[in-house]
C-alpha cells in the first residue's frame, strides 16, 4: 500500500527553466493582489474598535462598550449589525468569486485582476466617504466583489507562472502580501486613530485605495500566463512567452504537456457539472475542505477582533491596537520562514507541525482567558506579565498558522486541481474560504458572549481533527509540475480508488487521440 502521505518521489518529469528575473519580477507584482484582501481584515478591526466611528455608525455598541461597565465582560461588543459591517464584504466575495470563474477562465487571469482593482477602488472611496451606515455596506460589498475576482485569479496566476520548482516559494508571495496588507492596516489604525477630531476611520477605510490602485496597474503590466494563452488558442504567443519566463529554448516538453492538458480540458463542457464526477472527488473534496478547515483554525479570530479582544482582556484602547500591530508583524515574519521552507520542507510537515504549535497556544489562551474572567465574566484584577503572556502565546500560535494553514491553504489548491476543472474548484475554494470567513466574523462576538473562553477550545478541537485530516489525506505536493498533478492521487492509498477506475485523466485521453507535435 502506498505511504500515508501518497506520492512523494515526483513523477520523472523536470522541466527545464530557471528562476528568471523576469518571472520573479511577475509573480512579485502579481502576488500584490493580496495585498487588497489583507488591507481590508487588517483595517476592519482597528476601525471597529475606533471611538468615534462607533458613535457615528453605531451608537448602541458604543453606549454599551463605553458606558455600560457592569457588562459581562464576554458580551462587551455582541452586536450583529457591527459583525454584519464586517462581515458583509465576504458574501459579496463568495458571489464574485464565482463569476470570476468563467471571466478567468474564458478571457484570462489578468482581466480578473483588473476587475478586482477596481472594484475594490471604489469601494474604498465610497467607504472613506461614507455619511451612512448603509454607504458603509455598499462599499463593503464592492471591496467585497474585487477580493473575490482577485483571489480567484491572483493564486492561479503565480502557480501557472512559477517554474515548479520555485511554485511554493512564489505563490506564498500572495500569503505574503495578504501579511504585509493586515499589518500596514494594523499600523495605520494605531496612527489613524490619534487624529483630533476623531476622522482618522475616513483615512484608514479610504486608504484601500492605494492597494487597489497596485493591482489594477499591475494588472495591465503583467503578460498572461502560456497555460491561459494557450487555452485560448494563442499557441505561438504562449511558446514564446514560456521560452522568455523559462530563460531556456528548450520548452518543448513543458509546452507541449500544456497543450495536451488545454485539450483535455476543451472537451469538458461544463466544468461545475464536471466536478461532480468520480474522478474528481479528491480535488473537490480539498477545494471544500482546505478552505473550510484554513478559517477553522479561529486565526480570524485574531486578525479581525484582536484589538476589541485585547480590550476585553483589559487593555486600554491604544495598548489594544499596538499588540495588533504586534500580532501583525509576527504574521509577516513568519510567512517568510515558510516561504524560505516550502519548497525545501515537505508541504505535509509544514501543515502538521504548525497545526501542533496551534493547538498547545489555544488550550493555554482559552485557561488564561478563564482564569481571568471565570465562567460569568468578571474581571479580575490580575497583574501586567499576565496579559503579556496572553500576548505572547497569541503571537506563538499565529506563527504556527502563518508557516502552516495560512500559505498552504491557498498554495494547496491552487496546484492540485487539473486545467479542465481549474477555475471552477478555485472558485469552489475561494467561496468556502469566504463563505466561513464571513461565518466567524458574523457569529465570533456572539459566539465569545455564549462560549466564552470555551470558543477557544473549539477552534482547538478542529485543528485536531484537520491535522488528522491533513495527515491521512493530503497527499504531498511539493516539487510536481502541475500538469503531472494526477500521478500524485493515483498513488495515494485512499484517492486511488476513485481516480484509477480507467476514467481518470482527460489528459490521458487526449494523450492517446492527439499525439501533440510541435507547435
Ligand atoms: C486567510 C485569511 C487570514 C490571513 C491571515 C489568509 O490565508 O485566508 O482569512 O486572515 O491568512 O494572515
Amino acid at each position: 500500500m502506498p505511504a500515508v502521505g501518497g506520492f512523494d518521489k515526483g513523477t520523472g518529469k523536470a522541466y527545464p527553466g530557471n528562476l528568471t528575473p523576469y518571472v520573479t519580477v511577475t509573480c512579485v507584482v502579481a502576488a500584490m493582489g493580496g495585498l487588497i484582501f489583507g488591507y481590508d481584515i487588517g483595517i476592519s478591526g482597528g476601525v471597529t474598535s475606533m471611538a468615534p466611528f462607533l458613535q457615528k455608525f453605531f451608537p448602541s455598541v458604543y453606549r454599551k462598550e463605553a458606558l455600560d461597565k457592569s457588562t459581562n465582560q464576554y458580551c462587551k461588543f455582541d452586536s450583529e449589525t457591527l459583525t454584519l459591517f464586517t462581515s458583509s464584504l465576504y458574501l459579496a466575495a463568495l458571489l464574485s468569486s464565482l463569476v470570476a470563474a468563467t471571466v478567468t477562465r474564458k478571457f484570462g487571469r489578468k482581466l480578473s485582476m483588473l476587475f478586482g482593482g477596481l472594484l475594490f477602488c471604489a469601494g474604498a472611496i465610497i467607504n472613506g466617504a461614507a455619511k451612512a451606515v448603509w454607504m458603509l455596506i455598499v462599499g463593503r460589498i464592492l471591496l467585497g466583489f474585487g477580493i473575490g475576482f482577485a483571489n480567484q485569479s491572483v493564486p492561479l496566476y503565480l502557480s501557472e507562472m512559477a517554474p515548479y520548482k520555485y511554485r511554493g516559494a512564489l505563490n506564498i508571495g500572495f500569503q505574503l502580501s495578504i501579511t504585509i496588507g493586515i499589518l500596514v492596516a494594523n499600523i495605520l489604525n494605531y496612527f489613524f486613530a490619534k487624529i483630533k477630531g476623531g476622522w482618522g476611520w475616513r483615512l484608514s477605510l479610504g486608504g484601500a485605495v492605494v492597494p487597489a490602485l497596485i493591482i489594477t496597474v499591475g494588472s495591465l503590466v503583467l503578460p498572461d500566463t502560456p497555460n491561459s494563452m494557450i487555452e485560448r488558442g494563442q499557441h505561438e504567443g504562449a511558446k514564446t512567452k514560456l521560452r522568455r519566463i523559462r530563460g531556456v529554448d528548450d520548452v518543448e516538453e513543458e509546452f507541449n504537456d500544456l497543450v495536451v492538458a488545454s485539450e483535455a480540458s476543451k472537451l469538458v463542457e461544463h466544468p461545475w457539472r464536471n466536478l461532480l464526477q468520480r474522478k474528481y472527488r479528491p480535488h473537490l473534496t480539498m477545494a471544500i475542505l482546505i478552505p473550510f478547515f484554513q478559517q477553522l483554525t479561529g486565526i480570524n479570530v485574531i486578525m479581525f477582533y484582536a484589538p476589541v479582544l485585547f480590550k476585553t482582556i483589559g487593555f486600554a484602547d491604544d495598548a489594544s491596537l499596538m499588540s495588533a500591530v504586534i500580532t501583525g508583524r509576527v504574521n509577516v515574519l513568519a510567512t517568510i520562514v515558510s516561504i524560505y521552507g516550502v519548497d525545501k520542507w515537505v508541504r505535509r510537515f509544514l501543515f502538521l507541525e504548525g497545526g501542533t504549535q496551534m493547538l498547545i497556544c489555544q488550550v493555554i489562551v482559552a485557561t488564561c482567558i478563564l482564569v481571568k474572567f471565570g465562567v460569568d465574566g468578571e474581571p479580575w484584577c490580575l497583574p501586567k506579565w499576565y496579559a503579556i503572556v496572553v500576548v505572547l502565546f497569541i503571537c506563538v500560535y499565529v506563527s504556527g498558522f502563518a508557516w502552516s494553514w495560512g500559505p498552504l491553504g491557498w498554495l494547496v489548491p491552487s496546484e492540485i486541481f487539473p486545467l479542465e476543472i481549474r477555475s471552477a474548484a478555485q472558485s469552489v475554494n475561494v467561496s468556502v474560504n469566504m463563505f466561513f470567513t464571513f461565518i466567524i466574523a458574523q457569529i465570533f462576538l456572539n459566539m465569545l458572549c455564549h462560549m466564552k473562553f470555551g470558543l477557544f477550545l473549539s477552534f482547538a478541537f478542529f485543528v485536531v481533527v484537520m491535522s488528522f485530516f491533513i495527515y491521512f489525506f493530503l497527499p504531498e505536493t511539493k516539487g510536481i509540475p502541475i500538469e503531472e498533478m494526477a500521478e500524485v492521487w493515483k498513488s495515494h492509498w485512499f484517492w486511488s480508488r476513485y481516480v484509477n477506475d480507467g476514467s481518470y485523466s482527460g489528459v490521458e485521453l487526449v494523450k492517446e487521440n492527439y499525439p501533440v507535435k510541435n507547435v
